[in-house]
């Protein structure tokens, strides 16, 4: 099985990536898997044309294409994001923003296979659960527009640096066990 994990972190050293360490060393034993970073792709802003709507196809030449093929490599994506003023970092929204051709509102589109399972973890400095949850609301709408399955999700608050993902390591395994069951 292979398993993409995105950090939507520009930061490629900081807490979210610390917990894609320990996802990591946890699946990593079972699994194939791959980690990105989505500041590691150059990405353009959506223009808001509409062109891909007829033609599944975007104007713009970037890195999107290089991020939709390590999609389209994965059976499981795991998406773990902090928040950025509440919500997700905008280098993911812009990658979200240009996966319109991907969208499934609209015929024709293109698509990235079916039978995807989507897993999503939120961190955050803050003590409430409820920023965490909106930031999970916001990847598992992309997940349903890209048809990628959400199945499950775990929030994390008061983490700012990497070294407070310490305490969170229960946690973290006992969502990684939770996907290794299935
Ligand atoms: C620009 C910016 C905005 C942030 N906004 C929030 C916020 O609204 N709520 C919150 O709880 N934490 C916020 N944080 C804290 C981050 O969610 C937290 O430090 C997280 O661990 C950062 O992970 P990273 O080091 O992988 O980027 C913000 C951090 C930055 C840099």
């Amino acid at each position: 099985m292979n398993v993409l994990l995105i950090n939507c972190s520009p930061v490629k050293n900081g807490a979210t990536a610390e917990i894609i360490n320990v996802v990591n060393s946890i699946l990593g034993t079972k699994y194939n898997l791959r980690s990105i970073c989505i500041d590691d792709y150059a990405i353009k802003f959506c223009k808001g044309c509409r062109i891909c709507h007829k033609t599944a196809k975007c104007i713009q030449n970037d890195n999107v294409l290089d991020v939709i093929e390590e999609y389209i490599w994965a059976d499981n994506i795991i998406t773990v994001a902090p928040s950025y003023w509440a919500d997700i970092p905008g280098q993911f929204k812009a990658f979200i923003d240009r996966c319109t051709p991907w969208c499934n509102t609209h015929e024709p589109h293109a698509t990235i296979g079916q039978g995807k399972k989507g897993y999503s973890i939120a961190l955050r400095t803050g003590p409430s659960m409820r920023e965490c949850n909106r930031i999970i609301e916001s990847i598992e709408h992309f997940y349903g527009h890209m048809e990628i399955m959400p199945i499950d999700r775990l929030g994390l608050c008061s983490v700012e640096y990497k070294a407070d993902v310490e305490s969170k390591r229960n946690e973290i395994e006992e969502f990684c066990n939770k996907i290794m069951i299935g």
